[in-house]
């Protein structure tokens, strides 16, 4: 059993329960005593400005909340990241997503082997494949040029390239149509390809491990989809399935040549891998160019992540802040509420990046945790959700800690009209901020004349924290940058709680049970020692698919 002190016993965490205990900071008055904190409390890392002067904080509390960085070792631990030892002990593998975005003249050596020419090398290979897709050089199995493309991938092999396919639209090629299929649900597959012609229709089948059944299921259907259209020549595959995997074998096993295979390395967790191969999709869309613009984001974030001091350090800072409000004053979740129409998928690739990082409740020894790590993310984009569940965050019993992201300009190719929209869409974002933190109180309600029974309904009580990120423009850099940003905010937070960011057991044992009960529901198979809750489920599955 290891000396050091487990978290909720170090001094520095006891220092932050008694700032806590003391903490009766409001606002509007922390504003009134320190106006300067609204320039003081401001990061800039590379494009993004990220404002937490409205915080439920003071000097003191970040100096305390720096204390415990210190002294839990984030910095160390990401030392050991950037150099490739294996810090993702459960899986006893390397966390070097920051070699996918080296430069080339870098060095990153995993087992004594740089890595970065491999790296390289794939994205050349990558760039080669997109620009002759794109050109129409790349033809289909009748000769006829790629119209469509279909990603076929879920979690980390769909989400990713999903969302920057979402945010990066207005740099994507137009006349190429892209779909992102991930449930096993057929109709996810049916109603990507129901209006597509298999001629034109390229299949990017993405799988780390390429033995997940959801995509194996999608992929082997599309393949049947495929070759019915093209009067079932076997041939026709290798014109319309490329994949992308670090599991040449399985490739193999499934029938596709590894010739049309994209590497990646199991040194690229799944969540943490669009901007690997996993990304062809979306260089296909945006094309090589507009792609490295995105690496070099990402690089830009990782470089100041490894090199800023943790009192401008902007990844640390978002860390700690949640740590204040998630361990300190009971806030259970966390919303991500970009307000910008492209980012309509930002937070649910975040919440794969966060919640499949840090939902774990052993320490990196195994030992129980006797404190909370990470919180539920939601949201979706502003102003959609003022329409809807605002509500909530404004006047319900509940701490919700929210980042507000939005951008000085909308996306080039707007109508006049639609682009004078944006300060509209702008004055929302800091309203919100405006009247999450500071409400309206009471007495400024009876001040317009509200009856008195209406007056506690029409309060808002304020202090409720956000974060706002703002940037000039939401470019494929940008977003790099974004990304990288919560990519080292979830990993301090995984140090400072001391757990495995890195590995994902919660997911294996619904997909061990769904494979076991699969042949109970297909042919009433008996599955032996089931519960006699699902046991009634599958019978009454089974009598009513058949009424
Ligand atoms: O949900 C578990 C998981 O392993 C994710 O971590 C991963 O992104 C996803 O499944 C897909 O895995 P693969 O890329 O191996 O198909």
């Amino acid at each position: 059993m290891s000396d050091t002190p487990r978290l909720t016993r170090r001094p520095e965490w006891t220092a932050l329960e008694d700032h806590r205990a003391r903490w009766h900071g409001r606002l509007r008055e922390l504003f009134a005593a320190d106006p300067g904190r609204a320039e003081r409390y401001v990061v800039r890392v590379g494009d993004l400005r990220i404002d937490y002067s409205k915080h439920l904080i003071t000097d003191e509390t970040l100096a305390l909340l720096q204390e415990l960085a210190t002294a839990t070792g984030v910095f160390g631990l990401r030392d050991a990241m950037f150099r490739g030892e294996r810090i993702n002990v459960t899986e006893r593998r390397a966390v070097l997503h920051t070699a996918l975005r080296a430069p080339a003249d870098a060095v990153v050596e995993v087992d004594g082997e740089n890595v970065v020419p491999r790296v390289h090398a794939v994205l050349d290979q990558m760039s080669d494949f997109a620009e002759r897709v794109r050109s129409g050089e790349w033809t289909g199995h009748t000769g006829r040029r790629i119209r469509n493309v279909v990603n076929i991938g879920i979690g980390g092999s769909d989400l990713g390239p999903a969302m920057a396919y979402e945010a990066l639209r207005a740099y994507t090629a137009r006349d190429l149509t892209f779909r992102f299929v991930s449930n096993v649900d057929g109709a996810d597959l049916h109603e990507a390809v129901r209006d597509l012609d298999p001629a034109e229709t390229l299949f990017i089948v993405a799988s780390k491990t390429f033995t997940t059944i959801e995509t194996i299921t999608n992929a082997t259907s599309a393949r049947s989809w495929l070759l019915q259209g093209l009067g079932g020549e076997e041939k026709a595959v290798a014109r319309h399935f490329v994949t992308l995997s670090t599991n040449a074998e399985k490739v193999s096993d499934f029938g596709i040549d590894t010739i049309n295979m994209f590497e990646f390395w199991d040194w690229v967790g799944g969540r943490y891998s669009y901007d690997s191969a996993i990304g062809l999709s979306l260089m296909i869309a945006i094309g090589p160019d507009r792609f490295r613009e995105m690496l070099d984001g990402f690089a830009l974030v990782d470089e100041h992540f490894r090199s800023a001091p943790a009192e401008a350090n902007a990844p640390l800072l978002l860390a700690l802040l949640g740590i204040w409000y998630g361990n300190f004053f009971d806030a259970q979740s966390h919303a991500v509420l970009p307000y910008s129409h492209y980012l309509s998928k930002f937070t649910a690739y975040l919440q794969q990046l966060d919640m499949e990082s840090n939902g774990k409740s052993v320490d990196r020894a195994g030992r129980p945790v006797q404190w909370q790590t990470g919180p539920v993310v939601w949201g979706t984009p502003g102003t959609n959700g003022q329409h809807a569940y605002y509500q909530l965050i404004h006047q319900g019993t509940k701490l919700i800690p929210a980042d507000l992201i939005g951008f000085a300009r909308p996306v080039a190719g707007l109508s006049e009209a639609l682009e004078a929209q944006h300060d509209l869409l702008m004055a929302n974002l800091f309203a919100q901020g405006q009247a999450l933190a500071f409400g309206k109180t009471a007495d400024e309600v009876r001040a317009e004349g509200v009856p008195e029974e209406q007056v506690t309904h029409r309060t808002f009580r304020g202090d409720h924290p956000t974060t706002t990120i703002l940037a000039t423009a939401l470019t494929p850099s940008v977003l790099g940058q974004l990304i990288a940003l919560y990519e080292h905010k979830v990993f301090a937070q995984g140090a400072i709680w001391d757990i495995d960011s890195f590995d994902q057991w919660g997911v294996e044992l619904g997909k061990v049970l769904a494979k076991r009960l699969e042949p109970a529901l297909t042919e009433g198979a008996h599955v032996p020692g089931l519960d006699p809750s699902t046991t009634a489920l599958v019978a009454t599955y089974r009598e009513l698919k058949e009424v």
